[in-house]
């Protein structure tokens, strides 16, 4: 079934949705994105990618393509139209297009170009690959220094998980000076002895709506957080792991770098995270 998709103002059947080729987003990945989930056909956190968008824009001089309130009713409308119960919305932004190739930007009056569409995937709250937890690889971080900004340069990610599923894997975390950093879509985690350890916030890592959710629904459970770095021989040898996205919640790991964690299966930690995250995340959607 062909999706409704929106488009620079228009809903439009996703085979009628075009943007230039000139677009920079196109030319020099030279946009930025958000991915909202779906559950219950409500938004889940909306607040915070909203805010997170502005943010990313603002870095990079880019200009808002509408309000907050105009990008809401369009989340919400793709959702209907689309009759999303459990699923994603994708939103970029980019700095749009005056209709040729130059490094330098384009004038300050040149529109940005604004994509939304949905992806369905029912069962995502209830995944099987939450229940199993995920293998991960290490791989080195060699992405761009603003980490924090969410551009759509997705490349080296994407790599580093297809390095992961060519050994029998299922995503990669990446490594930087001896430090994990983070996932190639997600937050990284261990918990050692009770204590929940992730890396803490710069312009190296994303800064995560699902670790903001989930850092304070674990300090609600009283459970000790230290935000530090870390290596990946200490989540080799910690109890449990997990990692966090807006499109996975709170994702248990069970194997890094070919070593079982634990039991070989989610920990109780990273299972209560989750069940306390997609409860209080329904309760608060919109
Ligand atoms: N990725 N780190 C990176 C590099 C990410 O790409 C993401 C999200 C996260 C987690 O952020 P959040 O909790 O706000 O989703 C951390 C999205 C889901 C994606 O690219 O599809």
């Amino acid at each position: 079934m062909s999706r409704t998709v929106y488009v620079n103002g228009d809903y439009l059947p996703e085979e009628d949705a075009k943007i230039s080729i000139f677009d920079r987003g196109f030319l020099m990945a030279d946009a930025v994105y958000e991915v909202t989930s779906v559950l219950g056909g409500k938004l889940i956190d909306f607040e915070g990618h909203a805010v997170r968008l502005k943010r990313s824009l603002d870095e990079l001089d880019m200009a808002e393509p509408c309000t907050k309130e105009a990008l809401l009713e369009i989340h919400r409308k793709l959702v209907e139209l689309n009759e999303i119960d459990e699923g994603l919305v994708y939103l970029q932004v980019t700095r749009g297009s005056d209709g040729d190739r130059d490094f330098a930007f384009p004038s300050e009056d040149t529109p940005p170009s604004i994509v939304l569409f949905t992806q369905n995937k029912p069962g995502l709250a209830n995944s099987p690959a939450a229940k199993k937890g995920a293998k991960i690889i290490s791989i080195e971080d060699i992405r761009w220094g603003r980490r924090d900004i969410k551009t759509v340069q997705l490349l080296y990610p994407s790599m580093g998980k297809m390095m992961a599923k060519k050994v029998g894997c299922d995503d990669a975390w990446m490594v930087e000076d001896g430090y994990v950093t983070e996932g190639t879509s997600n937050n990284a985690y261990f918990v050692k002895d009770g204590v929940i350890v992730t890396r803490p916030l710069s312009t190296e890592i994303l800064h995560g709506i699902t670790r903001k959710a989930v850092l304070r629904i674990a300090e609600e459970a009283q459970l000790k957080i230290e935000e530090r770095l870390f290596t990946i021989e200490e989540a080799q040898s910690a109890d449990e792991a997990f990692t966090t996205s807006a499109s996975a919640f709170v994702m248990p790991v069970v194997e890094i770098d070919g070593v079982t964690l634990g039991e070989g299966v989610p920990g109780p930690i990273a299972k209560r995270l989750r069940e306390i995250y997609l409860d209080e995340s329904q309760k608060a959607a919109i």
